[in-house]
């Protein structure tokens, strides 16, 4: 399927006008009303600041999430390291199977694909998550992917077609910058995430 590549990028600059960039300034209205917030009305079914935490998460992992997206999707022809292709390898045994498993994840996730670093151990998983509030504490992405509809509908026929477009854009410049940090955390907290 061949798609005209300044449609795609039109479409990528009115996805991120309409996300980070409008839940920025919620983060923001968030913030404002915490501050105001009756901490001595608390409840665990309902109370506002358990709302307001709640929706705080929500929107602030919604503009981290779509960030990252957005910095790893680019022209096609970026290629993986041969380093990153050892790691891939060492963890799912190939780049094919790595890449067979995070399509797989794709089709069949409501919101996301990330494939992260778990800092506890050191090593890469493919996760995702169904809305922004899901996820795994202590993993750095390295590779994000967002399959909401609103991601790939107008332009693309089928989430597929959207998958395989995404994989042939991937910026795995921005992984291996990713990861090479991500060991350098790794490397400084490993006494202490466990
Ligand atoms: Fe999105």
């Amino acid at each position: 399927m061949n798609i005209d590549p300044g449609i795609v990028w039109k479409h990528l600059e009115e996805h991120h006008k309409l996300y980070p960039a409008v839940q920025k300034n919620k983060i923001k209205e968030i913030e404002a009303r915490l501050i105001r917030v009756d901490t001595a009305c608390v409840d665990p079914t309902y109370c506002p600041l358990r709302s307001l935490k709640k929706e705080y998460a929500y929107a602030l992992n919604s503009v981290r999430l779509h960030n990252l997206y957005f910095e790893n999707i680019g022209e096609p022809g970026s290629k993986p390291s041969p380093e990153l292709v050892n790691v891939i390898e060492g963890y799912f045994g190939s780049l094919q199977e790595w890449e067979k498993q995070f399509t797989a994840l794709a089709a069949c996730s409501r919101g996301w694909v990330i494939l992260g670093f778990d800092l506890t151990d050191g090593a890469i998983i493919n996760f995702f998550a169904d809305d922004h509030t899901e996820g795994v504490w202590s993993v750095i992405p390295l590779l994000v992917l967002d399959v909401y509809e609103h991601a790939y509908c107008s332009i693309f026929q089928t989430r597929t077609a959207y998958i395989e477009s995404f994989l042939k854009r991937i910026q795995w410049e921005i992984v291996s910058k990713r990861l090479k940090a991500a060991r350098e955390v790794f490397k400084k907290i490993q006494p202490v995430v466990k």
